[in-house]
């Protein structure tokens, strides 16, 4: 993988899109600052500039459906909680791909594809946000850093080329049971009785996470024994 250092973008994603054509597979964009980091669900992602990792991986050339686009977040959640283990924490992964500390979000992800006519993913754009250094986040009330886990203050670039490492290192096995059974492993509120929110019937109800389906749905079963399965936006977590 080729990293280059931006000082100040909008967006890595967004820049990663415009230049989509002329940049090669294994590319990774990084930024110093973002001034519109985007998030899930056309939200912004703040950071403080120089603090933490914000940065995108293109991917092309990846023989992926995008049906199974699903295995992306797989690789991106598995590669940022061995990351973060790395650096002793324990990560869990919140379905689809929020990655969470001590009940916490330390880290968010976009990834955006491009398709092909034969329904083939072209080209991935995974944007990554990783809080390493912020310790305090005056926006979001249920945020945290590996400065803040940890106690340590962390390089940016050597930090960010240690993640790159395990992130390829899980490439080759994008499509495989490995891969699955380290993404359930480590599912926050995994085998634990909690509260969800079905978004389709708006019912509150007490469930235990299972696991996820070979398609991404997240599956849950209620106090009734009744197993739901869920695909994104259809179920929240009540924390
Ligand atoms: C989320 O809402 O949890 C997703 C946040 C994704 C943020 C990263 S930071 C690098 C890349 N560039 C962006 O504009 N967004 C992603």
């Amino acid at each position: 993988m080729t990293t280059h250092w931006l000082d100040t973008i909008d967006s890595t994603n967004s820049e990663a899109l415009r230049r989509l054509p002329e940049l090669a597979g294994g590319t990774v964009l990084a930024a110093r600052e973002q001034t519109a980091g985007r998030g899930q669900r056309g939200n912004t992602w703040f950071t403080e500039p120089g603090k933490n990792l914000t940065f995108s991986i293109v991917l092309k050339q990846l023989s992926l459906q995008a049906a199974r686009s699903v295995r992306l977040n797989y690789l991106t959640s598995v590669a940022v909680a061995s990351f973060l283990e790395s650096h002793g924490v324990k990560a869990a992964i919140k379905w689809p791909n929020d990655i969470y500390v001590e009940g916490r979000k330390i880290c968010g992800m976009l990834i955006e594809n491009t398709l092909g006519p034969g329904g083939q993913v072209m080209a991935s754009v995974i944007g990554i946000g990783i809080n390493m250094n912020q310790t305090a986040f005056p926006q979001l009330a249920n945020a945290t850093s590996l400065a803040l886990c940890t106690g340590k203050e962390y390089k940016l670039e050597p930090a960010l080329e240690e993640f790159l490492g395990m992130f390829e290192s899980w490439l080759p096995r994008l499509d495989s049971e490995e891969l699955s059974a380290a993404y359930s492993a480590r599912l926050f509120r995994r085998g634990l009785s909690a509260l969800y929110h079905d978004l389709l019937t708006d019912r509150q109800y007490r469930g235990v996470i299972l696991g996820v389906e070979p398609d991404g749905r997240l599956h849950i079963r209620d106090e009734q024994g009744k197993d739901l399965f869920y695909r994104f936006k259809e179920v929240s977590y009540i924390l």
